[in-house]
């Protein structure tokens, strides 16, 4: 790393909202700086924080970019209401060192006249995708436009939302980006409910609920012996009866395909969960080792 720092940023995080000034901002900093960029949709949470803090100890310089694409929202989900704080996470961005925050506005990142969509085939009509018809494409775009606008070294991923790593790295691959993705390990409250921004939206009753999820990620993870099918119908059991949980899929997929594995499996696989409880959609997830316990499940 090199100790340079960007002409112009005294005050930190310097705030920009045009790909422009974004672009005038990173080309400022010396050749050699390295950048890294951690793509947010803001109400940032210590998931967020996790991949910031990681970032800022691995690059010269940080741009996060707070953005809640409507790209990603279908017509019934929660665009509208999606929790939003800006002036919070500038704060907690200038206590952590960040450079550069990038907040676009709609009209300027996403115009009408927006005619180019990144899809990633295969990975995305799978569990979240099947689901959420368009999510990925949505995810997929914006993360190109947000790559292409600041052009990082590094860019952050959270294991939270794993099929949005998995199609990321992909399209990375398939484009020739030249961006390194780094992939950080999802952050779980003490008693393992998954950090999320939608967390907001339970109720306390519902946030007792919505331990099921992880509760029953964290019973398959610890009995996990290979055998895919038993630890499907184990996670599906005990999801699809849990009180308040409307469970959505419960699955046990290869780690790099998302393809449900049956039988035997040697080699490494992960469980996947999403459910509504109380109105609101939660994913967790967690791998299960080829030899057996992964502590990812955070009991
Ligand atoms: O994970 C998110 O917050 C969003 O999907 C992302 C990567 C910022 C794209 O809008």
């Amino acid at each position: 790393m090199s100790d340079a720092v960007p002409t112009g940023m005294g005050s930190r995080p310097v705030r920009v909202d045009t790909v422009e000034a974004l672009r005038a901002t990173v080309h400022g900093a010396p050749r050699e700086a390295t950048w890294g960029l951690v793509p947010t949709m803001g109400a940032l949470h210590d998931g967020h924080l996790s991949l910031v803090d990681r970032a800022v100890a691995e690059c010269d310089h940080v741009v996060v970019s707070i953005f809640v694409n409507p790209l990603q929202f279908g017509p019934a989900e929660d665009f509208e209401t999606y929790p939003r704080d800006l002036a919070r996470d500038l704060e907690l961005l200038a206590a952590r060192g960040v450079d550069v925050c990038f907040t676009p506005a709609a009209a300027g990142f996403t115009p009408a006249g927006l005619r180019t969509t990144v899809r990633v085939a295969g990975l995305t009509e799978v569990l979240e995708g099947a689901r959420r018809p368009g999510h990925f494409d949505g995810v997929a775009t914006i993360v190109t436009k947000l790559l292409a606008s600041s052009r990082p070294d590094r860019a952050y991923f959270g294991e939270k939302d794993y099929q949005q790593l998995l199609v990321v790295r992909r399209l990375v691959a398939d484009l020739d980006l030249g961006v390194q993705i780094v992939a950080c390990p999802l952050i779980r409250e003490p008693d393992g409910l998954a950090l999320s921004s939608r967390n907001v939206g339970l109720s306390e009753h519902d946030r007792r609920r919505a331990l099921a999820l992880s509760a029953a990620l964290h019973a398959v993870a610890k009995a996990w012996d290979g055998d895919a099918g038993t630890a499907r119908a184990r996670l599906h059991g005990a999801l699809a009866e849990a009180p308040g949980v409307d469970l959505d899929y419960a699955e046990v997929a290869d780690p790099e395909t998302l393809e449900p594995l049956s039988g035997t499996v040697r080699g490494p696989a992960r469980a996947l969960v999403a459910a509504r409880v109380g109105g609101v959609r939660l994913i967790d997830n967690v791998a299960l080792s080829a030899v057996g316990v992964d502590a990812g499940a955070g009991h």
